[in-house]
């Protein structure tokens, strides 16, 4: 221990984070092991890069950005329907495609007490939104005749609530084989300074890496060679929180082959400029999205001659990809995106300070930055009332209450 203990001060001066071992003497032997290991598996020169970063405002106002081409579902011919739905099908009978969903989130918006997943939407079934979830897997299930692996991303806070959670539950009737939970990737927090954080165990302080830290976790957690095993080539990743989301689609999946692309994504029609929802767009010559968080107001503002907003595709976080990019996205790091937060953490004096003031530095890698891999994507546009319900808040837009009336029209409940 004195040989990692020496190896851990050299680094930390190195990088001016020594009072990250200022309450190390009062660790269990245990807790010491845990936080040398973690400091000296740190990147501490991404982490000064990072810090960097925090001076600089997104390059969004420099990229030349311009909208992205979309096929309407709803516009499609008969033909092409048809077309495009048995080519879909084909890969879904044949049992080539997987569902990812990012639940990694803390759900902190929401103020639920435990992974988002078991939130229990108010209907009369009192089904949480992971069982909701299911439903829709073990209805394609049945429907196509084959068995749709379902991988669900976790952090380290959520893990273990989640997994014990459809242990409870069983599984919701589906084929616990069918599933594989995986863990996302973290990164320390630091303050204004750039210094790293502790947290009220004289841990360094780390939160989860965004989602778009899925492709690295699915290469280092073995997912994408179980994929590739299981013989997968198209793979839906969506968020946790949409209760109509319509992850087994052979229409995307049919429509992205037909137009030889290796990504997909749906949209549908912003419903104002200050929807909190990203948009997909044209950056540089390459697929990807405006975040809700980092376009301007011109940009979220301007319409076309129908009075239309011209960047209103609104990305929903249902997205597909083949097997074959998410390989080449997962050999690269994604850039990260830079949050400002409340956390609490341990003072100097030893003390633990509960902020009342964003304090800290969280950085988030986001899914969509990997759509600039591809030269091209194919985006269908479908309808918000029967894809979008999204639970986000506790209360107002985007809430259980928003999302369980929708979910009833969709499904006809009184
Ligand atoms: C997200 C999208 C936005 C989209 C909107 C649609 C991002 C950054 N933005 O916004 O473009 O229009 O949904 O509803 O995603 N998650 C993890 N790990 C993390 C962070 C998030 O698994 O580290 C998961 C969450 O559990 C959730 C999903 O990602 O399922 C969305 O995350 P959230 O941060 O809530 O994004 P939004 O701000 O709602």
């Amino acid at each position: 221990m004195e040989e990692k203990l020496l190896a851990a001060k050299q680094m930390l001066e190195k990088y001016g984070q020594e009072h990250l071992l200022k309450f190390y003497d009062k660790l269990t032997d245990e807790k010491k092991n845990e936080l040398l290991n973690t400091i000296l598996t740190t990147d501490f020169k991404q982490m000064q890069e990072l810090y960097e970063s925090t001076k600089i405002k997104p390059q969004f106002d420099n990229a030349k950005v311009e909208p992205i081409d979309h096929t309407t579902k709803e516009e499609l011919s008969k033909e092409e329907l048809e077309k495009y739905t048995s080519i879909g099908e084909e890969v879904i009978k044949k049992g080539k495609l997987a569902v990812v969903t990012m639940a990694g989130g803390q759900g902190t918006r929401l103020g639920h007490n435990g992974p988002k997943g078991t939130y229990d939407l108010g209907l009369e079934s009192h089904k949480s939104i992971f069982e909701i979830l299911c439903d829709t897997i073990k209805e394609a299930s049945q429907k196509y005749d084959a068995i749709i692996p379902w991988y669900i991303m976790t952090s380290d806070a959520n893990n273990k609530d989640t997994i014990e959670f459809f242990e409870k539950n069983e599984y919701f009737g589906y084929p616990k084989s069918a599933f594989s939970f995986f863990i996302q990737g973290k990164l320390p927090m630091i303050d204004t300074n750039g210094k790293i954080l502790l947290d009220e165990d004289g841990m360094m302080k780390q939160a989860a890496d965004g989602h778009g830290g899925i492709f690295e976790a699915m290469r280092k957690n073995g997912v994408l060679y179980d994929m590739k095993e299981k013989g997968i080539e198209w793979v839906y990743i969506g968020g946790v929180d949409n209760v109509l989301a319509k992850m087994v689609d052979p229409v995307l999946t049919g429509l992205a082959i037909s137009q030889n692309s290796l990504m997909a994504g749906k949209s549908l029609v912003k419903a104002n400029p200050e929807e909190k929802v990203g948009v997909f767009c044209i950056k540089d010559g390459r697929p990807n999205v405006i975040e809700y968080t980092e376009i301007s107001k011109e940009l979220a503002e301007m319409t076309d001659e129908k009075g239309e907003l011209i960047y209103g595709e609104s990305h929903i976080l249902c997205n597909e990809f083949n097997i074959a990019a998410l390989e080449k996205i997962s050999q690269n790091k994604l850039p990260y995106h830079v949050a400002f937060k409340k956390a609490n953490y341990l003072g100097p004096e030893g003390k633990v300070i509960v902020p009342t003031e964003p304090n800290a530095f969280k950085f988030e890698a986001f899914i969509f930055d990997a759509f600039s891999t591809v030269d091209k994507m194919t985006i269908l546009r479908v309808k918000r009332e029967e894809e979008f319900a999204p639970v986000k808040n506790a209360e107002g837009v985007d809430s259980p209450e928003t999302a369980r009336a929708l979910y009833k029209a969709y499904h006809h409940i009184n």
